[in-house]
């Protein structure tokens, strides 16, 4: 893991040589949320802008959301998948990997205690762990709704008629990360999966009525920065509410955990572009930025995230959720995961924000100001 002081000399070392022409490309960007894929190419590849990007995405972050930073509880409740991504630790033929699954009671007492932690929301994420079917999910919905929390599902592909009955139980939002736009890069990492099914989960999601977050998984094997640009501006066709961008970490128990992870500085730059050019979305600071650098939660932060999902699962389960090694917290409980980020977010000069946290609209009610008074 390198130092966070490392990373930020690595970045300054490097801005002075940031070109007027990438400077004023910043500047488009920020006035206008709007650039062409060779422009976000260039800028993605671009070492030298990376500080004047983070720069650029503070100032837009604090402008469109806020300074107020999102706690979601993360709880994982299942370590059994169905599918057998190549990049995944929970994948189907990982004999390595240890599964659980929680039961209905524990799941809900996780989220009264994330309640009591002062989360507005919980994500309950796991593999794609077909136990959960309709009925036994839409009744841990119902009893976690009891508790006036916002619900975010991050389970994986299911049909409409899981996501409607999902919905309809309470269900606020759903996460789910297209991985990478370019379809044969995806088939080639998510054997047995379509890229198309994918993106249909994804508008069946939004018309639905769910917020939808999804996201790109950098540097898998074969992913190019042209092809990051493009997922850049499939988020922004798809005008996504949440957008969660993390490193790729070699897992050794896959079959592609020999090859080199992801780049952080490149996975920084991308959160700096998808706030300029989304600037309500939720953003978070992922937990695989930390597992990379020491405190790359809050360089991400300052660079245009306004989320953290803080693990409340508890005891040997966090380490039993192996997507990746050295995942962050696995020793440390729910009471230490919210006292340490408190800590952290208030000592950046930014603060918790005690609401749900659902994705403003307040740009786009100004924007059609603007070109009411225009028209
Ligand atoms: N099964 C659901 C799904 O795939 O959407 C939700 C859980 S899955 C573990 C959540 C995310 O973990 C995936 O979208 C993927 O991007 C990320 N992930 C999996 N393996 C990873 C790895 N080796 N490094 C970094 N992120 C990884
Ligand atoms: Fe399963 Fe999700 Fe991991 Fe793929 S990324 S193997 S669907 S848990
Ligand atoms: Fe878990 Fe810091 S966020 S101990």
């Amino acid at each position: 893991m390198q130092s966070a002081k490392r990373i930020e000399q690595e970045a300054r070392a490097k801005a002075g040589n940031v070109s007027d022409e990438e400077l004023a490309l910043i500047r488009k960007a920020e006035e206008t949320h709007r650039l062409s894929e060779a422009e976000l190419t260039q800028l993605l590849g671009s070492d030298a802008a990376e500080e004047a990007l983070a720069a650029a995405a503070d100032r837009v972050r604090h402008r469109y959301v806020g300074d107020g930073v999102h706690l979601r509880g993360l709880i994982e409740f299942s370590s059994i998948c169905r599918q057998n991504c190549m990049y995944c630790g929970l994948r189907r033929d990982n004999k390595k990997a240890e599964r659980y699954r929680l039961d209905a009671d524990t799941i809900v007492e996780l989220a009264r205690k994330a309640k009591g932690y002062g989360y507005p929301t919980v994500v309950l994420q796991s593999g794609e762990d077909l136990f959960f079917d309709t009925d036994r999910l839409c009744a841990v919905i119902r009893r976690i709704k009891a508790f006036d929390l916002a619900i975010t599902l991050s389970i994986g592909e299911r049909s409409r008629e899981e996501y409607a009955a999902f919905r309809e139980a309470g269900a606020d939002r759903y996460l789910l990360r297209i991985e990478t736009t370019d379809e044969p890069l995806y088939e080639r990492m998510d054997p047995g999966m379509s890229w198309s099914n994918r993106d249909r989960c994804l508008r069946d999601l939004r018309e639905l009525g769910y917020e939808v977050g999804t996201g790109t998984l950098v540097g898998l094997p074969g992913q190019t920065i042209p092809m990051i640009a493009r997922d850049i501006l499939y988020y922004q066709k798809m005008d996504a509410d949440m957008i969660g961008v993390g490193p790729f970490i070699p897992n050794p128990d896959t079959p592609i955990g020999g090859e080199p992870g992801g780049d952080f500085h490149l996975t920084r730059r991308l959160v700096s572009l998808l706030r300029l050019l989304l600037p309500e979305a939720n953003i978070p600071a992922t937990t695989a930025m930390e597992t990379m650098v020491a405190m790359g939660r809050e360089i991400v932060l300052s660079s245009g995230a306004n989320v953290v999902m803080p693990n409340v699962t508890e005891g040997d389960y966090r380490r039993k959720y192996a997507l990746y090694p050295g995942k962050i917290c696995v020793a440390d409980t729910p009471a230490d995961c919210r006292h340490c980020m408190g800590g952290r977010i208030a000592a950046m000069g930014r603060f918790v924000a005690e609401d749900k946290g659902f994705r403003h609209h307040r740009g786009a009610a100004e924007r059609n100001i603007e070109e009411g008074a225009r028209a």
